[in-house]
């Protein structure tokens, strides 16, 4: 049975269900995965959430419904457990825009730097890092280097570069910033914010900081074009929690891949959440699907298993990024 049809999804998730007792087993599902498997997870959360849930499991198996970067990091923070991923093929265009060659070349080029990477990006890059962060907590590392090594320290920052211009915008400072970026929300792009603010005249913004529209929504807000007010540059944890605050009957455009919408519209059910591009959808995410799930569990498939090496020089960056809220 690996064909997947509205009927048989509730078997499914009842075998899932089962399967993961059986092997003692924790499911975590990132925000963008489909509705079925966020809604057969034990978690379903951010970069940085899920992160902490695998630091802190005492599951014998960690089944990771993400991409390949988020089971590395896993099977990092936890060494002695088994980390599967329901797909190996599930990748991420923005990790793979920076190698560690290309990591290595770049910290010649500035010898005493501080290297900070986004958590996307694989565990051989991570090796070569000083300190990780997500999305939801990159300003805080980066004030936290200030603090710790001055202000006029020198920066590497990537591989996201709109992410990189937003932690710029919120320290007042100038890092170095490699230019990669996710093809997903670099595709969510300033047209998309007005035409649907037109169509949705006061409706708040939440807009994740990896996307295109970011650094322009940012200068309109300076240039005060667009009212500061109702813009909120979020992580999807961010969303999350403004979704739990969010009075009924309010609307929200929310620019981030559009798997978001349904823990957000579950978080908020009288709230109207409106996707800033209907078609801002991450294929690398969508491969995860319950039968892979169920399969992965049953014949414990796909192990994601970092060498010794690169682990333990990869674990120290991770460790500062889960401990910095
Ligand atoms: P967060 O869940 O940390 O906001 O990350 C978004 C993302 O694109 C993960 O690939
Ligand atoms: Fe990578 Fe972008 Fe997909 Fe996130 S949405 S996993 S950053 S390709």
């Amino acid at each position: 049975m690996n064909l997947l049809t509205l009927e048989n999804v509730p078997a499914l998730q009842a075998e899932v269900r089962e399967l993961a007792r059986a092997r003692n087993a924790v499911i975590l599902a990132h925000n963008y995965q489909v509705p079925e498997v966020q809604d057969v997870a034990d978690f379903v959360g951010d970069s940085l959430g899920l992160s902490r849930q695998a630091a802190s499991t005492d599951a014998d198996a960690i089944v990771f419904c993400g991409v390949h970067f988020m089971a590395e990091t896993a099977s990092i923070l936890s060494p002695d457990k088994t980390v599967l991923i329901p797909d190996l093929e599930a990748g991420c265009s923005l990790a793979d825009s920076i190698t560690a060659d290309e990591l290595r070349k770049w910290k010649a080029e500035h010898p005493g730097a501080v290297v900070v990477m986004y958590v996307n990006t694989s565990a051989e890059v991570k090796a070569e890092t000083d300190y990780c962060c997500t999305s939801s907590n990159a300003v805080a590392v980066v004030e936290h280097i200030y603090r710790e090594h001055g202000p006029d320290t020198e920066i590497l920052f990537g591989p996201d570069m709109w992410l990189g211009a937003y932690v710029e915008q919120r320290t007042g400072r100038r890092m170095h910033v490699w230019s990669g970026e996710c093809h997903v929300h670099a595709g969510i792009r300033p047209g998309d914010i007005e035409a649907t603010r037109a169509a949705h005249p006061g409706a708040d913004f939440l807009i994740h900081p990896e996307c295109g529209c970011s650094t322009s929504v940012m200068e309109y807000v300076a240039a005060g074009d667009v009212e500061s007010e109702g813009v909120h540059m979020l992580s999807t944890g961010g969303m999350l929690d403004y979704a739990r605050q969010a009075r009924p009957g309010d609307t929200a455009i929310v620019a981030t891949e559009t798997g978001m919408l349904h823990p957000l519209r579950q978080a908020a059910p009288d709230t109207e959440f409106i996707a800033a591009n209907e078609a801002a959808t991450c294929r690398f995410m969508k491969m995860i699907t319950l039968p892979k799930l169920r399969d992965s569990l049953r014949d414990l498939v796909h192990e994601v298993r970092v060498p010794q090496d690169v682990a333990g020089r990869a674990r120290l960056p991770i460790e500062r990024m889960v401990a910095i809220s």
